[in-house]
């Protein structure tokens, strides 16, 4: 059941949250808004609910979660030999869409982790996913709450979509700012790496850093996946997404188009809002104005291209910096063909 926050008062919304928590102290699910995607929470330090999370989303058990902390001392309690760099990084950027990887301490049980003595801990910037870890009094166990194979949900009645049966509480706290997942990033090798591109930029990360290193795999599709979660074909739309990674691809797009329509498939195009007009001829042309919106509805785009059942998407690529890293990562990992 979907629990709208926004239209309650501050004393509805804290009965609510402590609700919340209490089903999470029980063993119980929670799906939870953060400001990167929904998470679908449990308590981080009970196998068994653990377990629930992965059989609801049918996420492979090889595939480790991230522990979300209300505030950055209570790493202290689930990581141990916790580098300096480490708490410069927590203290600049939490709580938001970072996760570091650190040691573990034994609380953690190997379900979390997936058997590696590295554990990824975040601090989300959502003051509803505080409250919640907060009142929970336990770490909060969360990987993004879709099904897998489905675009992570950037909205409570994505959740609703894909796990409604299956979870009773989905605090909805509207749409999610950043729209994208956070950055993963390992700090047990020198210089770090990232893992992950997400919400929060490389660039940001090398202020504080120096030189960050991106994973193998992530440059190289051929190479072993740098996280393991990146194994799966995730965000993947239903549609046959081709993605132009050339800098001017418009009149091939439009091209596509004509060809496409010419063998009976229809076609929704992913473009600046300045180039609507130039596509109109597609069956449904969805637009942004900045990389900033392009990555807050990128997932709720591929659930509507989904729903309208278009054949084809075509997508033009963005430059990778910043945001754009985290846009193109998804991009590809959704794309069944690269121009
Ligand atoms: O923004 C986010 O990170 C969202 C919100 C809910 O916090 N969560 C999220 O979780 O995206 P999930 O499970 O969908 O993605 C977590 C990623 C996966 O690629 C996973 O393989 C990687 O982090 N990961 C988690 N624990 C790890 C570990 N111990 N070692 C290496 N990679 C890990
Ligand atoms: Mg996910």
């Amino acid at each position: 059941m979907i629990i709208e926050l926004s239209l309650m008062n501050k004393e509805q919304r804290e009965q609510v949250i402590a609700k919340a928590a209490e089903q999470i102290r029980n063993g119980e699910v929670v799906a939870f808004p953060t400001e990167t995607v929904y998470g679908l929470g449990a308590n981080g330090l009970d196998v068994s609910a653990v377990r629930k999370v992965f059989a609801i989303k049918r996420r492979p058990l090889d595939n480790p979660v991230i522990l979300h902390v209300s505030e950055p001392d209570a790493v202290k309690d689930i990581c141990r030999d916790i580098p300096l760099e480490a708490w410069d990084l927590m203290e600049r950027f939490w709580p938001g869409p970072l996760t570091l990887l650190l040691p573990k301490k034994d609380v953690v049980p190997d379900e979390v982790t997936a058997g590696s003595s590295l554990v990824a801990v975040r601090c989300p910037d959502s003051e509803v996913a505080r409250a919640l870890i907060r009142e929970a009094k336990v770490p909060i166990a969360a990987p993004s709450a879709n099904r897998s194979g489905r675009p992570s949900p950037t909205r409570a009645m994505h959740v609703n979509e894909d796990l409604g049966d299956e979870v009773t509480m989905i605090l909805d706290d509207g749409p999610t700012g950043i729209g994208l997942e956070s950055t993963v990033l390992d700090l047990s090798m020198s210089p770090p790496m990232i893992l992950r591109p997400g919400g929060l930029s490389r660039e940001d990360l090398e202020q504080v850093l120096g030189v960050v290193n991106l994973a193998p795999g992530l440059i190289d599709m051929e190479a072993a996946p740098p996280a393991p979660g990146m194994k799966y074909t995730h965000y993947a739309p239903e549609a046959h997404l081709v993605l132009y990674e050339d800098l001017y691809p418009f009149e091939a797009m439009r091209n596509r188009i004509t060809e496409e329509h010419e063998k009976g498939n229809s076609v929704g195009v992913l473009c600046f809002a300045d180039q609507a007009e130039f596509f109109s001829i597609a069956d449904i042309v969805l637009t942004y104005t900045d990389l900033i919106e392009l990555a807050q509805n990128l997932f709720a785009n591929l659930r509507i291209f989904d729903e309208k059942k278009v054949d084809v998407i075509l997508v033009a690529g963005v430059s990778e910096s910043d945001i754009g890293l985290a846009i193109m990562n998804r991009l590809r990992k959704a794309a069944s063909e690269l121009r």
